[in-house]
Parts: C-alpha cells; sequence; structure tokens
C-alpha cells in the first residue's frame, strides 16, 4: 500500500471540498484570493528565501499566480509543480509542471523539494494531518515548508447600515463557519496549531506571520464573501439560510456603507534539518 493510500483511508472522501475552482464562480474566487493575499504571500516567501535552481510544489494552486511567481524566481534551471484537483486554470509556463491531481491520494510527483508552499488547502483538508506529514517528508534537506491558512478570528463588523444588518453578518458567518464549515471538516482552528506542528515534526528555523486587513462593500474581500456565499447556497439553505436573508447579504457586501474586518491569514514556516 503506498502512503497515498493510506491517507485515502484515514480521511474517507465524503467531505469533499465545497467550492469549485474550474466553474465561473471559481474564476471570480480565485481572482479575489490572488488581489487580497498575493502580496503578503509573496512578502512571506520572499523573506523565507527562493532562489534560481531550486525545485518547488504549490499544492491547491488554484489561479496559479503563486507557481508562476515561484516560476520566475527559481528559472531558468529549477522547477515549479502546480498541483489542483481542478486544473482549468492553471496555465503551464516556463518551469511550471501542472498535475490534476487529489493530494489526499499522495503527491503526484516524487520529492524531494527545496520549497513546499499550499494556501488555504490544509484548512479544507480532513485528512489534513496526515497530508502535513506526506509534505514534510517530501522536503529536501534545507527544504521549507510554507502554508498560509485562514484562522477562527472572528470577522467583527466595524460598521453597518443597519443593526438587523449587522445581526445578518454575525448570522451569516455563524452558518458559514460554525455549521457549514464544520459539518464539512474545515478547521480554522489548524492555521494557529501550526508552528507547533512543525516544531514536533523537527523542523528548525520555525516562524510565521499574520495578516488581516478590513474590507468595504464593493471591495476585493467583501466580493470574495459574496462569491462564496453564492458557490455555497445551496448548502447554506440546507443549513437555514432564507433566500431573504442570501439576497440582503449580498447587497450588503456591495454597500460601501459596510465594513469589517476580512479573515486573518496565518503564515508558517519551517525548515528541514541539513543532516
Ligand atoms: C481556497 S482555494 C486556494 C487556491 C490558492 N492556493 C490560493 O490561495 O489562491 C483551494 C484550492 O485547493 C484545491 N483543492 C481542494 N482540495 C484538493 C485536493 N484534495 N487536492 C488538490 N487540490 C485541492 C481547490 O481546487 C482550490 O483550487
Amino acid at each position: 500500500m503506498t502512503a497515498g493510500a493510506v491517507i485515502a483511508e484515514a480521511g474517507g472522501m465524503d467531505k469533499e471540498y465545497i467550492f469549485d475552482t474550474g466553474s465561473d464562480l471559481g474564476i471570480g474566487h480565485m481572482d479575489c484570493l490572488q488581489r487580497v493575499l498575493d502580496e503578503p504571500t509573496t512578502r512571506f516567501l520572499e523573506a523565507v528565501g527562493v532562489r534560481p535552481g531550486q525545485r518547488c510544489l504549490d499544492l491547491g494552486a488554484g489561479g496559479g499566480s503563486i507557481s508562476h511567481w515561484l516560476a520566475d524566481r527559481t528559472g531558468p534551471t529549477g522547477q515549479v509543480v502546480a498541483v489542483d484537483i481542478a486544473t482549468d486554470q492553471l496555465t503551464d509556463g516556463p518551469g511550471i509542471e501542472v498535475h490534476r491531481h487529489d493530494v489526499t491520494t499522495g503527491l503526484p510527483v516524487d520529492g524531494p523539494f527545496d520549497l513546499i508552499h499550499a494556501r488555504l488547502l490544509l484548512v479544507h483538508l480532513p485528512q489534513r494531518e496526515q497530508v502535513f506529514e506526506m509534505l514534510v517528508d517530501a522536503l529536501a534537506p534545507g527544504g521549507w515548508l510554507v502554508l498560509g491558512e485562514f484562522s477562527g478570528r472572528p470577522l467583527t463588523v466595524v460598521s453597518a447600515p443597519s443593526d438587523e444588518d449587522r445581526a445578518l453578518w454575525e448570522r451569516m458567518m455563524h452558518l458559514s463557519h460554525d455549521r457549514l464549515g464544520a459539518a464539512r471538516g474545515i478547521d480554522l482552528g489548524w492555521a494557529h496549531s501550526v508552528q507547533g506542528r512543525m516544531d514536533a515534526a523537527g523542523l528548525m528555523n520555525v516562524h510565521g506571520m499574520e495578516y488581516s486587513q478590513t474590507t468595504t462593500g464593493g471591495g476585493v474581500g467583501c466580493l470574495l464573501h459574496r462569491n462564496l456565499n453564492q458557490q455555497a447556497e445551496p448548502l447554506l439553505l440546507q443549513f437555514g439560510a432564507t433566500p431573504a436573508e442570501l439576497a440582503r447579504y449580498r447587497e450588503l457586501l456591495l454597500d460601501p456603507g459596510f465594513r469589517a474586518w476580512f479573515y486573518q491569514l496565518v503564515f508558517s514556516a519551517g525548515q528541514r534539518p541539513l543532516g
């Protein structure tokens, strides 16, 4: 039995990823993520260090912007392996090898890798602990594992047109995270546990960074919330949201009079010892 088969058995496949990167909404989803998160992500990766000639793995690569950023820095002699279950938005290019693959069944190519990056992937996977171990094992001596995950920090409203709108936002956050997310195996508590897991796995130079900002109605963060709400509509209805609530919530996310804290992104990095 391969390591990948063990992961699939351990987690089961009943809790599938709830969004569809290959859909029209998925294109907007990836675009919003990249516009909000690429600047802090590349700043963090830059500080970790990415050099020509390195072999990198970008897992759950989504729209591919970080794969391309890595390829620009590791080229012309390096390689970036970009992996996702939906590769519709992943364009290959010099130094990039694209694989359509489910990481809960193992890696599509053998390591070792000088840098493994995954943003907003493990938080979604019920098998995250086994996948984490697989990634540690795939690091080259001196190689870095870099994970970026949303935390469970409350997304507090800063200003809203009315108290009813404020309450509606809180209800949608509750339905999206405490009900739907929890039922589908999403763990927002994972983000702040990653550094401890890196220490326990024997990685060195473990460190992290948190990034958060407010988002205003019509801004990219609010458009991302709106997009996720649209993609998850059938599930939210099952969990008790009403069509009227969904309609007002989506209006609110376009209203410049609404502002709230966006998800906190927690970066963690650790390095495999050289010896
Ligand atoms: C929230 S998106 C993040 C995309 C990208 N990393 C970013 O931050 O912009 C999660 C990505 O992981 C992919 N994904 C989900 N489950 C996966 C799995 N089991 N194996 C590989 N990719 C997966 C999805 O298709 C999606 O593109």
